[in-house]
């Protein structure tokens, strides 16, 4: 089974990760935890590259080439191996952000990010998505409280630096992609306090795997 966290900067997804693993292992899986991008030794120098401020200038074009080869190197090296072994996949990010990111907020169009997706992945997707959803001013405060208390590096604020509008558009992108697929997508509201936004993310993940075809 292959499940992905996805949600706009500072919706608290990543705080989240330890307890849905132990969801899954209460469950009898065995997990692999990873992310994107930087989820493989190549990925964490392109992550590096991606997320520096100092390459505010990239181009929306290198910047989806970037995060497709990020993916590309970790499907190849950790996705696709550990769904062979059996295990649970849980991913924090995959295509819908680049769907989101890159074709909605950068205005590169959707088409162009499943034809690239299509060439060089083939069709590997999410079994169910947990989208952390929040207003973008409040997930932005957020995110800049962690880097004013020092609990992420201000060398990864690419994206947190991006106007109020680029979020806003990321946001409505995702509950747009929710809209489309309800049947992979739960939307859990990251505006509740964290022991609701956690228990809410935990009942989702049990109810999928509870509905699962043993
Ligand atoms: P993170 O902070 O959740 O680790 O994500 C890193 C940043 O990269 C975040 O701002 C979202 C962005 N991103 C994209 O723009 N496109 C993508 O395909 C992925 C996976 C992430």
């Amino acid at each position: 089974m292959f499940i992905t966290l996805e949600g706009i900067e500072g919706a608290g997804k990543t705080t989240i990760l330890p307890q849905l693993v132990a969801v899954l292992e209460d469950h009898g899986a065995t997990c692999t935890l990873t992310r994107e991008p930087g989820g493989t030794d190549f990925g964490r120098q392109v992550r590096a590259i991606l997320l520096d401020p100092e390459h505010r200038g990239l181009d929306p074009h290198a910047e989806l080439l970037l995060y497709v080869a990020d993916r590309v190197q970790h499907v190849r090296e950790v996705i696709r191996p550990a769904l062979a072994r059996g295990e649970v996949v849980l991913c924090d990010r995959y295509m819908d952000a680049t769907i989101v990111y890159q074709g909605v907020a950068r205005k590169l169009g959707r088409e162009l990010i499943l034809k690239l997706h299509a060439l060089v992945l083939g069709d590997l997707r999410p079994d169910l998505t947990l989208l952390f959803d929040l207003p973008a001013e409040v997930g932005l405060a957020r995110a800049w409280s962690d880097f004013d208390r020092g609990e992420r590096s201000r060398r990864e604020s690419r994206f947190e630096q991006e106007h109020l509008a680029f979020h806003e558009a990321v946001r409505e992108g995702y509950l747009a992609l929710a809209r489309r697929e309800p049947q992979r997508f739960h939307v859990i509201d990251a505006n509740a306090d964290p022991q609701t936004v956690a228990r809410q993310a935990r009942n989702a993940l049990t109810r999928a795997l509870e509905s699962q075809v043993p």
